[in-house]
């Protein structure tokens, strides 16, 4: 039977631990935040994975279904996004959910993810240190932005690091995978401090670092807050090539809301950018600015909520229509390769993303210049910063 064929109501589709009502279309949540803090970055989450959507309906759907995106806006705070996920799983019977930047709104969905047994597609880059089944990981891990960047800062600018993030889980995971980097490499971190979610004031955190003179600004700052620090940055004169402000997160749509002339000469580490040269690239550039403006950017978290809805839609077709369900979506979805606008990427037995590492300057013009890039797919680790540790198909296994 067919998710296209007769089935007559109440009819459910069951498969593996869930079953969805069968209707004439596939409810699929949306779950980025449009307002608030990380708004900033999250609508354009929501407009890459809508684009993708609409794609795909438009090229006649999945199983000849069309694809029904139901919207959330859950306003940038962790509860609110537990709360519209348990919403859109329950009420709305979702195949799945696509949502989120943050690891705080991240790790307030997982439990609602593993209750209902249904899948998460997170695009976000982000700490590790996690393994469920039931969230699908697209955007960078700690060994994939770091490995490639972090030796590489060492030799060209100095080993002093001043470590500067929001005060959160993420930020504080990263820099611990950075100091073992760092300890290798016979570095020092001469300060690390956390300022709150949307902290927007940093006249005493530059104060400090023009007295410590670090040789790299290790930023895991997010969102406005990322915003406010590069323009300050800036305003105060501190100068790029002297201290580079390095940022595992600053993107394409952050330096937009910058200026481009204040983010330039600074650097970020993130397997996409925006003038990446490849066929799928150049679809996904042009569809997006034909969607949402010609002054519209594309960056690397959005570009992984891009290529997720076509990973979900890869996986769906290669089930039978009647066995569609969160967990056999997850299963199907394993060892699956496709050619994403960065390269060919590959999801992990353990849920993430095979991505391509690349570094690059910020220019004026607001556009990155790659300077330094993985010369292979690198391998998702997401537990590089605990020896001893290692998420398998399996869960999670400790030696
Ligand atoms: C993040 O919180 N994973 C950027």
């Amino acid at each position: 039977m067919g998710l296209a064929g007769g089935l007559s109501a109440p009819a459910l589709l069951s498969g593996v631990g869930r079953a969805y009502a069968a209707g004439d279309d596939i409810p699929v949540g949306l779950l980025f935040s449009l307002t608030g803090a990380v708004a900033v970055v999250e609508h354009t989450l929501h407009d890459a994975a809508l684009m993708a959507i609409e794609e795909i309906n438009a090229a006649g759907g999945i199983h000849g279904k069309q694809l029904r995106p139901i919207i959330e806006d859950p306003a940038s705070d962790p509860a609110t996004y537990a709360d519209r996920a348990r919403r859109l799983m329950i009420r709305d019977k979702c195949v799945s959910v696509f949502g989120s930047y943050t690891s705080s709104s991240r790790q307030a969905v997982l439990p609602v993810a593993e209750q209902r047994n249904n899948l998460y597609w997170y695009p976000t880059l982000y700490e590790g240190r996690e393994c469920s089944r039931n969230v699908m990981y697209g955007g960078a891990l700690a060994n994939q932005q770091q490995d490639i960047l972090i030796p590489w800062l060492v030799e060209n600018y100095g080993p002093r690091f001043y470590m500067i993030g929001n005060n959160y889980v993420y930020p504080k995971e990263e820099n611990n995978y950075c100091k073992t980097l760092l300890k290798d490499l016979s570095g020092e971190v001469v300060h690390e401090e956390y300022v709150p979610m949307g902290h927007s004031d940093f006249s005493s955190v530059l104060n400090r670092i023009r007295a410590e003179e670090p040789d790299v600004i290790f930023s895991t700052l997010v969102g406005d807050s990322d915003v406010a620090f590069a323009r300050q940055y800036h305003a105060a004169e501190l100068n790029p090539e002297k201290m580079p402000v390095v940022s595992l997160t600053r993107s394409e749509i952050e330096v937009k809301a910058i200026g481009g002339e204040a983010a330039a000469g600074h650097f970020s580490s993130a397997p996409y950018f925006m003038g990446h040269e490849s066929p799928e690239n150049e679809k996904f550039v042009e569809a997006y600015k034909a969607r949402y403006g010609a002054d519209a950017v594309t960056h690397f978290v959005n570009e992984a909520a891009y290529f997720q809805v076509y990973q979900f839609k890869n996986a769906m077709e290669k089930l039978d229509p009647a066995d569609v369900s969160p967990p056999n979506i997850r299963d199907a979805a394993v060892g699956m390769s496709m050619k994403a606008p960065q390269g060919e990427i590959l999801i992990d037995e353990n849920l993430h993303t095979h991505l391509w590492p690349k570094v690059a300057q910020w220019q004026a013009d607001g556009q990155a210049k790659v300077i330094l890039q993985s010369e292979e797919r690198v391998a998702p680790k997401p537990y590089a910063a605990y020896p001893g540790q290692e998420c398998t198909g399996k869960g999670l296994v400790k030696t």
